[in-house]
């Protein structure tokens, strides 16, 4: 009898599903060991926590695989040990990246301070136009990465044209889909080859952990596992722990958070104070019908542009209450920031500019809270 397939709030709970034994624990304990017994003489495999088999690196490793609909995962210490990883698995000195313009800050730090210097060459695109990619790629080309939905604009490509191209070429497609988590869009199923999440973001949701988690083919994931061995990036046991626990509530977590984001976007789009707001989930959205047609949900993150620019975000920013100024995103506590001075600090102002960040830009991460505080809150930091 085949095991019935399983929906992904239960998986998120239950994971592979075994059954348990009388006196078993019903949560998965911690195994904070760096280290495991082995069978004097025997050949069978080591286990030891950089080497990411720990009992509990497993299980949230397998357990986000199924969520993505992987063969395969990994968690290592951050989102951007996740990012590093991936790339070096499949690239090589002498290869040739294709990227999106529009990335996370950090992630294009990576490519133009570390990657020249390890030999990839890395060409950025306009992340709308799929003619300027096919352009883009060389013979040495061996992979495009593309974020979506983007920090921190929240805008949602379609990843179809692309993943054609690189089929084409036979290159492989990464995405970092941080800001959708498994439950509101698996890349994977939309021509991806590798999927990157910041688990310090949604999976995890507590705004307690940095880690990163890698999901593909199997023969990409022993890749990763072996480079995160010798760099050293494997995640701590108790980190593995907490984010195996976090993931358990992330479908219902992602329910609250998408309708929370819709409610606040809808509140911003109205208020005289506001010039613009970007939420996938309003129809003003210039990609609402890609959002529509390929994500389960659109999250809890909003871009808003205030008018009165730079003054006018930090008065509202120093009148929140709820929303608290803080980097990172996707907790259950709502917290806000400006990318200008986070993720994207010290850009260039036409490079901001072609980022999407306007003078007044906010990032809003919606978290759980009563939908009726937020807005309240918002509304106390808008008033003139
Ligand atoms: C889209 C995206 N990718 C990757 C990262 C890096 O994640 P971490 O901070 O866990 O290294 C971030 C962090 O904000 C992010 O927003």
């Amino acid at each position: 009898m085949t095991a019935p397939k399983l929906g992904r709030s239960t998986i998120a709970i239950h994971g592979h599903a075994e059954p348990l034994k009388e006196h078993d624990p019903v949560v998965f304990p911690i195994m904070q060991s760096s280290t495991f017994v082995n069978a004097v003489g025997s050949e069978r495999e080591v286990l030891y926590s950089r080497y990411g088999n720990n009992p509990n690196q497993v299980a949230v490793a397998r357990k986000y695989a199924l969520l993505e609909g992987a063969e395969d995962a990994v968690f290592v210490a951050s989102g951007m040990g996740a990012t590093a990883l991936a790339h070096l698995a499949v690239l090589r000195p002498g290869d040739h990246l294709v990227a999106s313009r529009w990335i996370y800050g950090g992630t294009q730090r990576l490519f133009d301070e570390e990657f020249g210097r390890l030999g990839i060459a890395v060409t950025y695109v306009d992340a709308m136009n799929p003619r300027t990619w096919r352009k883009a790629v060389r013979k040495t080309t061996r992979a495009i990465f593309v974020e979506t939905p983007v920090n921190p604009t929240i805008r949602v490509l379609d990843l179809a044209p692309i993943a054609g191209i690189a089929k084409e070429f036979g290159i492989a497609l990464l995405v970092d889909s941080t800001f959708s988590s498994p439950i509101n869009f698996r890349p994977l199923e939309h021509g991806a080859d590798i999927v990157i999440t910041s688990a310090t973001k949604y999976l995890n949701g507590h705004s307690d952990v940095i880690a990163g988690a890698i999901a593909g083919t199997r023969s990409v994931i022993e890749e990763v596992i072996r480079l995160m061995r010798v760099w050293g990036q494997s995640i701590d046991p108790h980190a593995a722990w907490l984010i195996e626990r976090g993931m358990k509530t992330l479908a219902v977590r992602m329910q609250r958070h998408n309708a929370n984001g819709l409610a606040v976007a809808r509140f911003l789009e109205k208020h005289p104070g506001v010039s613009a707001v970007s939420y996938p989930g309003l129809e003003s959205h210039p990609d609402h019908e890609v959002a529509v047609r390929t994500l389960d949900g659109f999250g809890g993150m909003i871009g808003a542009t205030l008018k009165g620019g730079t003054a006018a975000a930090e008065r509202c920013l120093k009148r929140l209450r709820l929303f608290v100024h803080a980097p990172s995103l996707a907790g259950v506590e709502s917290l806000v920031s400006e990318p200008r001075l986070t993720s994207h600090k010290g850009q260039a102002k036409e490079q901001l500019a072609a980022a999407g960040i306007a003078e007044g830009f906010i990032r809003l991460s919606c978290g759980i809270e009563d939908a009726e505080d937020l807005i309240a809150d918002l509304e106390h930091a808008l008033a003139r």
